[in-house]
């Protein structure tokens, strides 16, 4: 069995451009709305070429849609031939955003199998919200052998609070009221950017919708979605914010273009009480200049535009070299601070006490074999054998290309000494000598 990791030698600054991808999270949630459309083919731009990118693909060629890339970044989705409601198990399983066709599957076909998404690393992940905000709109919904089972003669809008403002859930029940007989008016909503470039692709396929991105969206149900669109996916504020963190560790220089700067604002905030400079350009281009020293803060993770959750890894490694003692405290997911002991190999002095990690600053971080344990955590350990002493070694990188393309040869670029290797296992080895 051939494993892959990143080696890395710590030591070398982060200098010079990058220019960045497209949103994952906004490309996930616009190939799940494609299924609305059934007149015309839809064509997105600057989507990132990441794995859950191709499994969300597979979710709607299983459903009968065509979808292929044009170009690197261009996918073409056909979805006028979708003629079925149930999305594959082994799918839905596989990255949980498959979850997102269930409301407007549910919108275009009157019914909606998909699989239960199932817990994840960073926490139990419950769908309560998407199911009510449905139930509301006059959905029929069971729970059968662990899939979703939704059923409705006509979707009908309604007055939806949401318990808690989740992506996800405002984004199903979103898709599903474009297609409502009347107006659905959604209270408590998430204002996440990804939201709103959700909003701007639904209204450029005929969707009549107000209010994203602030807390309340009223959206008028149309009879159905024909505009052949062509729509450019935003840039990705959070492998924005990773390099960012990147460059404030490594004592480097890095000019960010097509950067969503709008977007970063909590962040940018939280690295300016750090002592980092950051040099706003313009509306997609800002600079990042790391000094010493780093300063320790504190910082609570919130649904935007709070600092973003999914950044929480990543601040942590910068806060492991900084002087003093920090605090981050995770609201939004259960479990999210499993990189600490990973971080704690290599050194870093990271206490988890319930919500909260205290983390105290040490002047020199030693590389070390880590392991990525979801995401965002693999992210953070690169980062962190960006600065540490001698070479640190990151493996299960299947996390780390779920959400960064090429995330390694555009650090090699900006200065960083990291490559991706094979690694034959002992028990290969044992084999290949018998
Ligand atoms: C989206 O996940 C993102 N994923 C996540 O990014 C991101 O961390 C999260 O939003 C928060 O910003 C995609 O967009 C594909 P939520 P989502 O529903 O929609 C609870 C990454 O690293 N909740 O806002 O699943 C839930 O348990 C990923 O790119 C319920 O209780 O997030 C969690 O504690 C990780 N019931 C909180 O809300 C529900 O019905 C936030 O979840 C739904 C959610």
């Amino acid at each position: 069995m051939n494993f892959e990791r990143l080696i890395i030698q710590g030591g070398y600054a982060l200098e010079g451009q990058v220019k960045l991808n497209g949103a994952k999270n906004s490309a996930l949630v616009l190939m799940a709305a494609s299924v609305l459309g059934k007149q015309d083919i839809i064509v997105l731009e600057n989507v990132p070429r990441l794995a859950d990118i191709e499994v969300m693909a597979d979710v709607l060629r299983s459903l009968g849609a065509k979808v292929h890339f044009t170009d690197k970044n261009t996918l073409e989705i056909d979805p006028r031939n979708i003629d079925k409601y149930s999305a594959p198990y082994e799918l839905v399983t596989k990255m949980r955003a498959s979850f997102f066709v269930l409301g407007p599957l549910l919108a275009r076909m009157g019914r909606a199998e998909v699989a239960l998404p199932g817990g994840c690393a960073i926490g139990s992940r419950p769908v309560d919200i998407h199911l009510k905000g449905l139930e509301a709109m006059g959905a029929q919904i069971e729970i059968e052998h662990g899939n979703v089972i939704a059923k409705v003669d006509k979707l009908v809008g309604a007055e939806i609070y949401l318990n808690f403002p989740s992506v996800g859930a405002t984004e199903n029940i979103m898709m599903a009221a474009c297609l409502a007989e009347g107006t659905t008016r959604i209270y408590n909503v998430a204002r996440e950017p990804e939201i709103e470039d959700l909003a701007n692709f639904l209204i450029k396929m005929g969707a009549k919708i107000t209010g994203a991105g602030s807390d309340i969206i009223t959206i008028e149900g149309v009879e159905s979605l024909r505009q052949p669109v062509h729509y450019s996916v935003m840039s990705d504020r959070i492998e924005a914010g990773t390099f960012m963190i990147g460059a404030a560790m490594t004592r480097g220089t890095l000019r960010l273009e097509h950067a969503p700067v709008a977007s970063l604002d909590s962040l940018i905030a939280k690295m300016r009480e750090a002592n980092v400079l950051i040099d706003i350009i313009d509306d997609h281009t800002l600079e990042v200049r790391g000094r010493h020293p780093i300063l320790a803060t504190h910082v609570r993770t919130l649904p935007h535009p709070g600092f973003p959750t999914d950044m929480q890894a990543q601040f942590a490694a910068m806060m492991a070299i900084a002087d003093g003692t920090s605090s981050i405290t995770e609201t939004v997911f259960e479990n999210r601070f499993m990189y600490a002991d990973e971080m704690q190999r290599m050194g870093a002095n990271i206490r988890v006490e319930g919500k909260t990690a205290i983390i105290s600053g040490v002047p020199r971080l030693s590389g070390a074999p880590v392991q990525g344990t979801d995401l965002r955590a693999a992210a953070a350990l690169v980062l962190t054998g960006l600065v540490a002493e001698g070479e640190t070694s990151v493996s299960n990188l299947f996390y780390l290309d779920r959400g960064y393309e090429c995330f390694e040869q555009r650090l090699a670029s900006l200065g960083a000494r990291i490559c991706r290797v094979s690694v034959k296992t002992e028990k290969q080895e044992a084999v290949s000598l018998a």
